[in-house]
């Protein structure tokens, strides 16, 4: 059956879902506020890089069941359901989430809502903000209408958004256990499909539901760190970690996947979800529970400061008056997303230290430049390197794991390597005469 859908956010997250949603046979509504970007995603142009979107827009759009629209008005006349998939970043200066744009889809659209409605939440928000929400809505909606407000986390990958949001490893739905209303039936009409294929689909309370999301982060982020401290201890004994993480990944308990050891996380989620949890569960007094965290971030951040020490180190002492090669500058491959992007960070702290930084990026170019506008961007990777003292590997992109170590020995001015995600086979690039370095391996 085919469900009228509006999805507030254009962003990685509301343009995927609102996209896959009409993939999935429903007739779909995107909203945003910015409207250059309803513009571009009208057109069928995604405003950023993720592999498989534009095909699935550009499809739904000329097939009709997919619209972008910056009225609220329209977008309450045509959906029954609506998607919360908007920003929640980190506050200026302070680790809790900024709730700004969740509160004005809300407060907007719920005054305009005149008919039995579901409003599913997939912004990652701190726990106890679906039942503020619940209670706003209520407070809002015209008298006589039913609203039910409930959760939806979103556990999509950049890069992998489409497959992640047409076979997610699990659905969640939260529920307000005291009002429950339509919520499951509406979630059931709309994941039918999905459903259909047996994915697992868990209906709890709102709070779990919210936590279901910041907990997962809070592993995966917590995992690397993992890893990533076992490279501290390797660089001092003398042992290897991408070895040890091989070994220990045997383990099913363990397993291999988000145990790469390298200059640590970044994105748009990630960092700011572990400091979000932090400044929650102080709200709500389970501060003590998540102190490890601040650990975990801790890690994270000396891995960017110990790549700077290596290249410092690799060029003899000063990094003043060297020229870096910079491979890589998204957070990861396969994305042209720089927020918190380790690789952009060390690009930027190692041009602060007096060498001259040229960065190539297969995609994250032009968001780089926006950042970071004082660093020199080449079109290539071979460019990039020309002349360089040092090349460092920050982003494991496959063009870099693929590149000739022979050909690029001939455009460097020393052949002088670290890999900063161990994604390169050392022996290669030692047997073509480079000099190589890697974080927690000799
Ligand atoms: C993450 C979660 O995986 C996803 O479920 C959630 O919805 C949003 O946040 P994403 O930010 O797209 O997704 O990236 P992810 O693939 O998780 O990688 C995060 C960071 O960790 C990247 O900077 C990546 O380079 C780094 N990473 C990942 C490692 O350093 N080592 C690993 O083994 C895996």
């Amino acid at each position: 059956m085919s469900c009228r859908i509006a999805v507030f956010g254009t962003g990685y997250l509301g343009a995927t879902h609102a996209a896959c949603m009409a993939e999935l046979g429903h007739e779909v509504l995107g909203v945003d506020v910015d409207t250059s970007k309803l513009a571009k995603l009208g057109s069928g142009e995604v405003p950023f890089y993720e592999p498989g979107l534009e095909e699935i827009l550009k499809r739904n759009i000329e097939n009709g069941r997919l619209r972008f629209t910056a009225s609220y008005e329209e977008a309450a006349d045509f959906a029954d359901n609506h998607f919360i998939g908007v920003g929640t970043p980190q506050k200026r200066g302070e680790y809790a989430a900024d709730l700004t744009c969740v509160d004005a889809v809300v407060d907007t659209l719920a005054p305009l809502l005149d008919r039995p409605s579901v409003i599913f939440g997939k912004s990652t928000v701190p726990v106890g903000t679906a039942e503020r929400i619940g209670r706003r809505v209520r407070q809002l909606v015209p008298n006589g209408v039913e609203v039910d407000v409930a959760w939806n986390p979103e556990f999509l990958r950049e890069g992998y958004a489409v497959r992640d949001t047409l076979h997610p490893d699990r659905l969640v739905l939260g529920v307000d256990r005291n009002r429950p209303g339509r919520a499951e039936e509406v979630a059931r009409e709309v994941y039918a499909r999905l459903l259909s294929e047996d994915i697992p689909f868990l209906v709890t309370d709102l709070a779990t539901a919210e936590l279901v999301k910041t907990a997962a982060n809070a592993f995966l982020a917590t995992k690397i760190s993992f890893i990533n401290a076992m490279a501290e201890v390797c660089e001092m004994a003398g042992a290897d970690v991408s070895v040890l993480a091989d070994a220990i990944g045997y383990d099913a308990r363990i397993g291999r996947r988000f145990l790469n050891a390298g200059i640590g996380f970044g994105g748009g989620c990630l960092p700011k979800d572990i400091r979000a949890f932090m400044a929650r569960a102080g709200e709500i007094g389970a501060d003590e529970a998540l102190t490890f965290l601040r650990e975990v971030d801790n890690i994270n951040m000396r891995r960017r400061t110990r790549m700077v020490e290596l290249a410092r180190e690799a060029v003899g002492g000063t990094l003043l008056g060297t020229s870096v090669a910079v491979l890589g500058a998204a957070f990861k491959p396969d994305s042209d997303d720089v927020r918190d992007s380790p690789a952009l960070s060390i690009a930027g702290q190692i041009q602060l230290q007096g060498a001259s930084v040229n960065v190539f990026d297969p995609k994250a170019m032009e968001n780089s430049r926006a950042v970071f506008p004082t660093l020199n961007y080449a079109t290539s990777a071979i460019e990039a390197c020309a002349n360089a003292d040092l090349v460092l590997v920050l982003t494991e992109w496959n063009e870099f794991l693929v590149l000739d170590p022979q050909v690029l020995r001939k455009a460097v001015r020393r052949p002088s390597i670290i890999d900063g995600r161990n994604c390169l086979d050392s022996q290669v690039w030692r047997d073509a005469g480079w000099a190589f370095r890697a974080l927690g391996r000799v």
